[in-house]
């Protein structure tokens, strides 16, 4: 359901007993945000002030009285957001994406403050593991290499993530649930800062193919240079520590992309065609 859609979002509420929003909900790729930025501003912060104004007013003690700041025992409102939120820690960049994603931390937080709802906000690094629409690097790098595709890495390939394996990002998320502190604002990063190119490398030796297949493509506008996220807010007050290698990570998601091709293809033989040949009609 469209997180936009207020009726649909009234009608879960009052069909189901909610204690707990985790808003995952979001429109995540920053290639397309350049592209249509509308939609993301659209879903990230209008659906999430509808998401955010629903909780409110089915936790309040009393929904009908404005000024009534009392909510239900133990409801919370969690807001997924991201360390792009934070801009680039070499070269400022801005998208569409992260303005959008930092406009709405910052509605989360004017509910917070005008309403007293109880909230957290988690800010992650990249995410990589199962089920990644293969529209972000790594997922798109393996199946390009797979099927012996050019690989397109943007620039010169010396931009730097901080790859956080999604089932942390989930016992993160998890912790920052149960034992966070209300209001409160929690980094969730990996302790894995990579260069793009070193991935794109490790995927073409992993899956045994040439480094030929490294196309260097005009970079993204605006493009970040550098993100990384200091953990020691959730490491040190909630006892959270991620439990993947890199190594380990990678290696598992590379054989989970290859057990699973038609996952894979089903995806990239939809919609996805006339997006990828949108953004990459440069390469083979
Ligand atoms: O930091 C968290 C953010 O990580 C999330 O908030 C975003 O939703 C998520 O999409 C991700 O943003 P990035 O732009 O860092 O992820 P992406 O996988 O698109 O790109 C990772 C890096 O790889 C980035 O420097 C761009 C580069 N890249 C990406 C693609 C898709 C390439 O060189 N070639 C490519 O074809």
């Amino acid at each position: 359901m469209n997180i936009c859609n207020r009726k649909g979002l009234e009608k879960v509420f009052k069909e189901y007993s909610i204690d707990y929003v985790v808003n995952f909900a979001a429109e995540s790729h920053v290639d397309r945000s350049i592209e249509q930025p509308e939609i993301f501003l659209q879903t990230n912060i209008i659906g999430t002030q509808m998401l955010l104004d629903t909780a409110k007013h089915h936790w309040k003690i009393q929904p009908n009285d404005k000024y009534c700041t009392d909510y239900k025992d133990g409801v919370k409102f969690l807001q997924i957001s991201t360390d792009e939120v934070y801009g680039s820690l070499i070269h400022e960049g801005k998208f569409a994406y992260s303005a959008s994603k930092a406009s709405a931390d910052m509605i989360v937080r004017a509910y917070k403050e005008t309403y007293k709802m109880p909230i957290n906000i988690t800010r992650c690094s990249n995410n990589y593991g199962p089920y990644q629409f293969p529209e972000k690097l790594i997922p798109l790098m393996i199946s390009n290499c797979k099927n012996s595709k050019d690989l397109p890495v943007y620039g010169d390939g010396m931009q730097i993530r901080d790859w956080l394996h999604v089932e942390d990002h989930c016992s993160a998320i998890d912790t920052v649930l149960h034992k966070g502190e209300n209001g409160q604002i929690y980094n969730i990063g990996g302790d894995n800062e990579k260069t793009n190119i070193e991935i794109v490398r490790l995927i073409i030796d992993k899956l045994g193919k040439s480094q030929d297949l490294i196309k260097y493509v005009k970079d993204r506008l605006g493009h970040d240079k550098r993100y990384a996220i200091d953990n020691t807010k959730i490491t040190s007050g909630l006892g959270w520590r991620p439990s993947y290698t890199f190594e380990q990570g990678i290696n598992e998601t590379i054989d989970w992309y290859l057990n699973n091709t038609d996952w894979v293809e089903d995806i990239i033989n939809g919609e996805h065609k006339n997006y990828y040949k949108n953004m990459y009609g440069e390469i083979s």
